[in-house]
């Protein structure tokens, strides 16, 4: 099955079941300044997990195009992107475990065909200071699925992050971790701000065992090791408690809140730990070797963050994002800019996005008919982009390479972003590249001169009226 095959069946999976299939929500969030960008399927679900009435019913399902770039700089690995779909389904005090985990464990290994040998799972250990049991009851639950299917089902007690390295899960197919399995928007229990809601969940990982485990993400293995052994595919969160003054108290209705990466669950299908293997990705690996004449084996990391880049450059614009120097258009901008100069040190050095957005395009042209519909705007807005940043980029280089022989400020990164468009963290990514040597303090540095700038404007702006 590719990525394609996957996204619709498991829409009809889960139609089957009562889901009523919702649309997809922008990337960018209408109602909450708190984030950029839409990151999980849920968040457009935010006042329904809290307790409103859904005028669609209690079981619904989509497939939530999504960008995260906390770790843009991160994107290289086999399995991160600034951009995936979150396929979902929900439940509004409807289903809760003993129907999501089977039904989850019965599409992975009996539409997918995942090997179920190879599937490991996760568990909330449970936290004593806020009375929140340990979630025996969704290992029970896994337990049982394991045993039917004649699989060991070991469990292991692994509480933090740092003991799991030490220790491993010995093998063990279900392990139990603190504030690794408790969900919510703000990432840690302790950051939730009072009425958000959260809860244990249960994350699902597929087992790579021809990748040998690296010690430096600590000595042992285990489900939430890093070494990438272990691929998340899914994580069904029992979205049931809410923070109150005092810790937490229940929500209205138990919910479940499941979030699975489209392209890892593809990548599994064909056996890849690389989601860049995936039907959603390769083909555009596939044109960036033609355009550059270079492998994806030799230049792996570099043709990762063109094709990542781009791809979710791509949605941004069609969700009506435009390169500028703030907020969404500012990480748009940064990932154009940072994906040609990459495709830069691949040899493309004349303006290629024209040729490679239609591409992306493409491949979304049945699930989200809008991306073709909005193809010529889409196509505009980068190759604008592309041509403005081309013009300096080799003299901006040039700049750079020319500071090599002291340490960079944040005054001079204010003017390669001034003069020549580079976007500062880009500036600062190169010169570690080149073993050139940074102030410690060029955030502040930076920070000053862009206050400055901005001061002068207005004042300027105020001498015009
Ligand atoms: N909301 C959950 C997540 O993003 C499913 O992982």
């Amino acid at each position: 099955m590719d990525a394609r095959d996957i996204r619709s069946a498991y829409l009809q999976f889960y139609a089957a079941r009562g889901h009523h299939l919702i649309d997809r929500a922008d990337l960018v969030p209408r109602d909450d300044p708190t984030t950029l960008f839409n990151g999980s399927g849920m968040q457009q679900l935010l006042p329904y997990l809290l307790g409103t009435e859904h005028p669609a019913g209690t079981r619904l399902t989509d497939s939530q195009p999504c960008v995260r770039v906390q770790d843009i700089e991160e994107v290289g690995d086999n399995r991160h992107t600034t951009f995936f779909e979150m396929l979902g389904n929900w439940s509004l005090g409807d289903y809760f475990k003993s129907e999501q985990i089977p039904w989850f464990w019965e599409f992975l290994t009996e539409v997918v065909h995942l090997d179920p040998s190879r599937i490991y799972v996760s568990c909330f250990s449970g936290d004593e200071t806020n009375h929140i049991p340990k979630d025996t009851e969704s290992a029970d639950i896994w337990a049982d699925l394991f045993a039917r299917a004649g699989i060991d089902n070991a469990r292991v007690d692994l509480g933090t992050e740092e003991h799991g390295g030490h220790v491993g899960n010995g093998g063990a197919r279900i392990a139990f971790y603190g504030g690794k399995n408790w969900w919510c928007r703000a990432g840690a229990a302790e950051a939730m701000p009072v009425g958000e809601p959260g809860g244990p969940d249960s994350e699902v990982f597929y087992l790579y065992p021809d990748i040998s485990h690296d010690p430096a993400y600590g000595e042992q293995c285990h489900q939430n090791c890093d070494c990438g052994r272990y691929i998340e595919l899914g994580n069904s969160v029992f979205m049931q408690y809410v923070r109150t003054d005092d810790g937490f108290g229940p929500l209205p209705r138990r919910n479940v809140d499941y979030g699975g990466g489209l392209e890892r669950i593809a990548a599994a299908a064909i056996d890849s730990p690389d989601v860049f293997r995936s039907s959603l990705l390769w083909p555009i690996v596939e044109q960036v070797q033609t355009l550059t004449g270079k492998s994806y084996d030799t230049h792996t990391r570099s043709m990762r963050v063109v094709v990542d880049h781009l791809r979710g450059a791509v949605f941004l614009a069609v969700d009506g994002v435009r390169p500028s120097n703030k907020e969404q258009g500012y990480v748009m901008r940064r990932l154009v800019r940072r994906a040609i100069r990459f495709a830069f040190d691949l040899g493309v050095q004349e303006n290629f996005l024209q040729k490679i957005v239609p591409t992306i395009a493409h491949l979304y042209s049945d699930a989200y008919p809008e991306v073709t519909e909005r193809l010529d705007d889409v196509v505009a807005a980068l190759v604008k982009e592309e041509k403005a940043f081309r013009q300096t980029l080799r003299r901006g280089l040039r700049e750079l390479i020319r500071m090599s022989d002291q340490v960079v400020s944040g005054d001079e990164l204010f003017v390669l972003y001034d003069t020549y468009g580079f976007p500062v963290e880009l500036s600062v990514e190169e010169a570690h590249a080149n073993s050139i040597s940074v102030s410690e303090q060029w955030r502040t540095e930076f920070d000053a001169r862009m206050r400055a700038q901005r001061e002068r404007s207005r004042a300027a702006n105020k001498m015009h009226l």
